[in-house]
């Protein structure tokens, strides 16, 4: 395939399902660019578990020393109950041998900025919102607010759970009558999480900073109507997040009640975020030369933490796919998306599943005192059948060198990590002769 032929990205959304797949393409010499409509980076968010289902990925594209160094590493996390004490201790180590890899804590600007800068600069456009979506049979167009006008083969809406892309494909879809039902319904308000990062803190008086492992914590109040975590990070800090099952009523007084838990905390209002978070999993992941990834398709809860490391996977699904197109015909780009949403529904279905269990566990009523008091006694060879199944899926790139296997329990093969080795493979011979 000639250079010509290799098909052109349009990127919306630099978050981390959006960067990383724009540092995927730029390994593999397709071209792209990324639109953000956020003038500046600010360093936001609380801190993301980074392990075995994302660190063979990170081998590859050149993070994982990083990561190791700006990360803090933890073997097991306390739940605590108002009143109670401490009620459950659980240990992870048995994740390093069935997988090969420790687990760490990363503060999620620290990550952010890790892989940031596996993309050139000019490849990331700031401060350009994109707010109109034109598809023709050859094309993609976007338009962005201050005026542009951009082209290309491919769109993808990487623009997070209130995604301009999708409510511009969606429209498309439900004006010729084919958008699906459940498509056309809202996201359903469930919970708000407030997270932050404190700066360094003085060890006098946050002794836990100054420990070798990071220190991984969960409080709940006795009525479970919320969860506090915290976990100190490698740059001594504390990094939280407070969530809070919400119904639609509930949703006003807790917004009130969100500002006033900021203001007490020794986190600088600038360095906190809210977000408010709706669970969803879209049917419709593509339409034509749009494609979606990310919270922009699927809105995992947050109590499962599997957010960052699903739109992560949908990257790299995403990137081998386009790696591997013959052509940029629209039957081709079809093709592609096709095999991407059957290959990341299930396991997207998988952590929706159990994002909502976890969930349930915050909520009051009888729902949750029984999948908390089932959490809460879990024997420990219970919690490792829940880890084989979670870190099977370790998805690399197809078009990069192989990461020697670790571990007892091998990976699952993922189709479309296949398709582009062959492809890889293929044009490696054709190189040669
Ligand atoms: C600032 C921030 C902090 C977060 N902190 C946490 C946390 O602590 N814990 C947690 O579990 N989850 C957090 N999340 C959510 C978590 O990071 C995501 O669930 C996960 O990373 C999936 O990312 P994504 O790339 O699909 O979407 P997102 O991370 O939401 O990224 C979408 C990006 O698209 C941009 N965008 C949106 N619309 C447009 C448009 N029209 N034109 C151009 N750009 C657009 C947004 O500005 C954003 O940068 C946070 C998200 C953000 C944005
Ligand atoms: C946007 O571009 C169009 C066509 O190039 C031009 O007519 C219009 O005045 C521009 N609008 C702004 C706000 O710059
Ligand atoms: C694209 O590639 C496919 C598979 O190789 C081929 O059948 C098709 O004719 C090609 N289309 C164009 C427009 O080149």
């Amino acid at each position: 395939m000639s250079t010509t032929e290799k098909p052109s990205v349009l990127i919306v959304g630099a978050g981390l399902g959006g960067l990383m797949l724009g540092a995927l393409l730029e390994k593999c010499d397709v071209p792209y660019t990324i639109f953000e409509r956020a003038a500046v980076v600010k360093p936001l968010g609380s801190a993301i578990n980074i392990a075995a289902p994302v660190l063979p990925l990170f081998e590859q594209i050149g993070i994982f020393d990083e990561c190791e160094a700006k990360g803090k590493a933890f073997t097991h996390s306390t739940v605590s109950a108002e009143g109670q004490g401490k009620i459950q201790t659980v240990s992870y180590t048995p994740i390093k041998d069935f997988t090969g890899y420790k687990q760490y804590i990363l503060s999620r600007p620290v990550l952010y900025d890790l892989i940031l800068n596996k993309v050139p600069r000019n490849k990331v456009l700031f401060d350009k919102r994109v707010h109109g979506i034109y598809e023709s049979t050859n094309k993609v167009t976007i338009k962005t607010t201050d005026n542009c006008t951009y082209e290309g083969d491919i769109l993808v809406g990487a623009d997070g759970a209130y995604s301009t892309v999708r409510r511009s494909l969606y429209e498309t879809l439900k004006s010729k009558g084919v958008l699906p039902v459940s498509d056309q319904e809202d996201l359903f308000f469930s919970c708000t999480c407030l997270v932050g990062q404190t700066p360094e803190l003085d060890s006098k008086d946050f002794p836990s900073v100054n420990l070798p492992l990071c220190d991984f914590k969960s409080f709940t109040d006795k009525d479970k109507s919320y969860g506090i975590t915290t976990f100190t990070t490698a740059q001594r800090g504390i990094s939280w997040a407070v969530v809070q099952q919400l119904n639609a009523k509930s949703s006003k007084a807790a917004e009130a009640q969100w500002s006033q838990a900021g203001e007490k905390s020794e986190t600088p209002e600038d360095l906190i975020s809210k977000v408010t978070l709706d669970e969803k999993v879209f049917e419709t992941w593509h339409h034509g030369r749009t494609v979606l990834l990310g919270d922009a398709c699927h809105k995992l809860h947050p109590s499962g933490g599997h957010g960052a490391v699903t739109a992560m996977h949908d990257a790299v699904a995403l990137a081998n796919l386009i790696y591997a197109l013959p052509n940029s015909s629209s039957e081709e780009i079809t093709k592609a998306f096709t095999e991407y949403h059957s290959e990341r529904l299930p396991f997207v279905m998988d952590s929706f599943k159990s994002s909502q269990i976890l969930a349930k566990s915050f909520e009051k009523g009888i729902a949750g005192t029984i999948a908390s008091f089932l959490a809460r006694n879990l024997p420990q060879f219970v919690w490792n059948l829940l880890w084989k199944s979670m870190v099977k899926n370790r998805p690399v790139a197809g078009f990069l060198p192989q990461i020697p296997p670790k571990g007892n329990i091998p990976a699952v093969v993922s189709p479309s990590t296949e398709k582009a080795r062959r492809v890889f493979d293929s044009r490696q011979g054709t190189r040669a002769i």
